[in-house]
């Protein structure tokens, strides 16, 4: 069975690397697919979060890592894929992912949209807290894969 982990992953998160291990052991194929929204501002540039994304997997046998620009539904029908995976982290997650999970069944009726409990040890990290504390200078490193660190140490020095 093959899968895919859709997300913004800017950049990718202990958490995020969590789903995908998890996941990894469930599906013979796994697709983490970086998904470009035109209007949204990126700090990592698209390049930047594949290979970090790349890079955190590396070990991990069955992981695709791949972009996709429009509608994460042809991205699934492209790929013969009829599962979404997505991680839950707290209850104000719920509803935006639930929403999500049925316009795109309705956009391809028997797309099922998996959820995994985000480890209760990442349950309050997200990209975005993640670069704010990066930015103010707090030390991120138990949050995210260490290439992680060293891309924000990289973007700091310049
Ligand atoms: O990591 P994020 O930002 O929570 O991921 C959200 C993402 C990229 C999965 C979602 O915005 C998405 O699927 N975008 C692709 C466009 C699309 O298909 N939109 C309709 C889904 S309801």
């Amino acid at each position: 069975m093959k899968a895919m982990y859709p997300g913004s992953f800017d950049p990718i998160t202990l958490g995020h690397l969590d789903v995908i291990k998890r996941v990894s052991k469930m599906v013979d194929e796994l697709y983490v697919v970086v998904m470009i929204n035109p209007l949204k501002n990126y700090f990592f540039s698209l390049e930047e979060r594949m290979r970090l994304i790349e890079e955190a997997t590396k070990e991990i046998g069955n992981v695709k890592v791949d972009k996709h620009e429009g509608l994460l539904v042809e991205y699934a029908k492209k790929n013969g894929i009829n599962v979404v995976v997505r991680g839950l982290r707290a209850i104000t997650d719920f509803e935006y992912e639930l929403q999500m999970a049925n316009a795109n069944r309705k956009l391809f009726p028997g797309l099922e949209t998996v959820f995994l409990m985000t480890d209760e040890k990442y349950s309050f990290i997200s990209s975005t807290l993640v670069k704010e504390v990066a930015m103010l200078g707090g030390d991120i490193s138990p949050w995210v894969p260490k290439v992680v660190l060293e891309a924000f140490k990289e973007k700091v020095r310049r």
